[in-house]
C-alpha cells in the first residue's frame, strides 16, 4: 500500500516552502523572517519630493505662499475640514474656546493674537502636520491638500475677524446695517 504513504509527501500547494506571520527564522543573522524595507525603497503613491507641498518649507524655512492656487472651492473644502478637526478645540472662529476646552482640555491661543496673524502659512502646515505641544498630529488624518485647504481658511478667519466695514462690499453693507452689530 505505499500509494498511503506517498500520499503524505506532496510538497506542491499543500505544503509551501514559506513562513507564517513573524516567524522565527535560523536563516537570518537577526532571526527575524519579516524582513526590514530596503533603504530608500518608496511605496507606490508615497513618493514625497516636492517640499513645499509636504512639509509647508523651504530649505527648512516655512514658506509663506500656498503650493497651489487657493481657489473658492478650495476655502469651502477649508471651512468643512476646519470645522471637522479643529473646532472642537479652537472653536469656530479659531478663538481657542471650543467644547474640549471648555471641559478642561489645554485652552489653545487665539488665532487672533499678533504672532499668529503674523506667522506664515508654512508654520500652520506644520503645527497640523507634526502637532505642537498638548496638540497631537493630524498627518494620518488630514491630507497634505487639504491640509493647505485649512490653513487658507484659517487665513480666511483671521481676515473677517479684523475686518472693518470698508472690507466689505457696498452690496452687502446695506444688509449687514439692517441686521446691525
Ligand atoms: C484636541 C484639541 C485640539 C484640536 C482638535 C486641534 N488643536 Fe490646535 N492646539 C490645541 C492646543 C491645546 C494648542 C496649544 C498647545 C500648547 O501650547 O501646548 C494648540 C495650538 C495650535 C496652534 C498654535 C501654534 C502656535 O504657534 O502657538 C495652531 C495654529 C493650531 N493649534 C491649529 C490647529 C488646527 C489647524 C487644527 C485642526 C486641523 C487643530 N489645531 C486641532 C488643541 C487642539
Amino acid at each position: 500500500m505505499a500509494w498511503v504513504l506517498l500520499g503524505a509527501c506532496r510538497t506542491d500547494m499543500h505544503v509551501q516552502p514559506r513562513y507564517k506571520s513573524l516567524e522565527p527564522s535560523p536563516f537570518f543573522d537577526d532571526g527575524r523572517s519579516a524582513r526590514p524595507l530596503v533603504e530608500g525603497t518608496v511605496a507606490r503613491g508615497h513618493l514625497r519630493i516636492d517640499e513645499h507641498l509636504y512639509t509647508g518649507k523651504v530649505n527648512g524655512v516655512d514658506v509663506d505662499t500656498f503650493p497651489f492656487p487657493m481657489d473658492r472651492a478650495m476655502l469651502e473644502r477649508g471651512r468643512e475640514r476646519f470645522n471637522i478637526f479643529c473646532s472642537p478645540c479652537h472653536d469656530r472662529t479659531g478663538s481657542g474656546n471650543g467644547i474640549i476646552p471648555q471641559r478642561g482640555f489645554r485652552h489653545p491661543p487665539s488665532n487672533h493674537i499678533d504672532r499668529l496673524r503674523k506667522a506664515p502659512v508654512g508654520h500652520f502646515f506644520d503645527v497640523i502636520t507634526n502637532g505642537f505641544g498638548a496638540m497631537y498630529s493630524f498627518a494620518s488624518r488630514i491630507p497634505p491638500r487639504d491640509r493647505w485647504a485649512i490653513v487658507a481658511y484659517i487665513r480666511v478667519l483671521q481676515l473677517s475677524e479684523n475686518a472693518t466695514m470698508a472690507d466689505v462690499p457696498p452690496e452687502a453693507r446695506v444688509q449687514l446695517q439692517r441686521e446691525g452689530p
